[in-house]
């Protein structure tokens, strides 16, 4: 016990620490892309943990005993801000004196002290062991931190909370938005407010406004499932049913206990939400996340007037959203631009009937062997003679 006595006696004086909810997962890499550089952020399982966002990425760093990271003044303070989640008290039922271990990180722990939980730490490279109550070599008491991706660690994402970014992001301070790349978004008394830049401009997280795209645009956009909270439904009323998710190559299947199990459809195939099935990618008429399961840089964007737009991805993110020349389309199959005609893709040409569909859908995956991803635009398309019909 020896190596802990030294944050015994130095932690003494405390009333409370923030102990860590379970379900925490931020990614704070993520995070840390929707604010302008050398900004703090707030860590949301540990209220004396917070991040110095880097281009380099997230360092982190811890406030001195007894303090806490406050987000809005951007430094440490003696009070525990109201930002900072207090969740059960991780002493409750231990006796003065004795220890309990942190919740999400393996060398953290509390102290249990006669006025309340005192966080604490082990030295870098060492675990507390709850059995003994002590810091050990990691190699003797094995653990891995988890669920939080704080630590870099991974972890996946089962279920989500309704992150509210305010509880890490200063107040009034302009940031970007995970999801668009001209989204932005705003704390006011830790209540986020979202906006949207006119269009054709971009949110520059760097420069706090929104301006015209250039090479660095959108780095913020990661669609990191911790940061959008996306709500996952769970109980379902009638079995056989099914419902679209937020990545087109998923869904949503009622099982016979009234329960939502998430499905994924066969590479290259995405959720239809007219039939109710898994069809080639190019067919399916779902607003969702066309990126993904794609390594193409350019694919047609959802759509229900024409095919023009398209989507620049990075390794299957979206980054942009572009629109082809007037009177030009879009066609994933080819990855270009084509002015000859509007390529048979019920993705964003809802005006094709069902019937076109199945023809087309046979043509799509034929095509698909070809699809380059240079995005130029090209001067011939390859499936002209299949759209005659329109
Ligand atoms: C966190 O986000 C970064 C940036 O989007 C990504 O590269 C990384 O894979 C994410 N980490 C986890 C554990 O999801
Ligand atoms: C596609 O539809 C948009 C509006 O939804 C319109 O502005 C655009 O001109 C159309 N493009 C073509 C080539 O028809």
């Amino acid at each position: 016990m020896g190596g802990l006595k030294g944050s015994i006696i130095a932690a003494m004086a405390l009333l409370l620490a923030c102990a860590a909810p379970a379900t925490a997962n931020v990614n704070v890499t993520a995070l840390c892309l929707l604010v302008n550089n050398g900004v703090y952020v707030a860590s949301q399982t540990d209220c004396t943990t917070y991040y110095q966002c880097l281009g380099t990425g997230p360092t982190a760093m811890s406030c001195p005993t007894g303090y806490y990271f406050d987000k809005n003044a951007q430094q440490c303070s003696s009070t525990v801000p109201s930002t900072c989640t207090v969740s059960s008290n991780p002493c409750q039922g231990k006796a003065v004196g004795t220890f309990a271990p942190s919740s999400s990180t393996c060398g953290g722990y509390y102290y249990c002290g006669a006025s309340g939980a005192v966080s604490g730490r082990c030295p870098s490279g060492e675990n507390f062991n709850p059995t003994t109550m002590a810091c050990v070599y990691s190699n003797q008491y094995p653990c891995q931190d988890s669920p939080s991706t704080e630590s870099g660690s991974g972890g996946t994402v089962t279920s989500s909370v309704a992150l509210n970014l305010c509880n890490l992001v200063e107040n009034g301070m302009y940031f970007g938005s995970p999801t668009s790349c001209s989204g932005w978004n705003y704390c006011q008394d830790n209540v986020l407010h979202s906006g949207t830049c006119e269009t054709g401009k971009y949110f520059n997280v760097q420069q706090k406004n929104c301006g015209y795209q250039q090479s660095t645009s959108c780095s913020q956009v990661t669609n990191d499932p911790s940061l959008t909270g996306v709500t996952i439904p769970t109980t379902c009323t009638q079995a056989g049913t099914f419902k679209a998710a937020t990545a087109c190559n998923q869904y949503y299947f009622c099982n016979p206990s009234l329960n939502y199990q998430l499905m994924t459809c066969q590479t290259g195939y995405f959720y239809d939400t007219i039939s109710q099935m898994c069809v080639v990618r190019t067919q399916a008429r779902n607003d969702c996340d066309r990126c993904v399961g794609t390594s193409a840089s350019f694919v047609n964007a959802y759509s229900t007037s024409n095919c023009s737009d398209y989507l620049y991805c990075v390794n299957g993110v979206q980054k942009a959203v572009e629109t082809c020349p007037i009177n030009y389309y879009f066609n994933e199959n080819t990855g270009s631009c084509s002015n000859s005609v509007e390529p048979p893709f019920l993705c964003c040409n809802p005006t094709l009937s069902t019937g076109e569909a199945t023809t087309s859908g046979t043509t799509a995956t034929t095509a698909g062997t070809t699809a380059k991803s240079d995005g130029t635009t090209a001067t011939t398309d390859a499936t002209t003679s299949t759209t005659a019909a329109k």
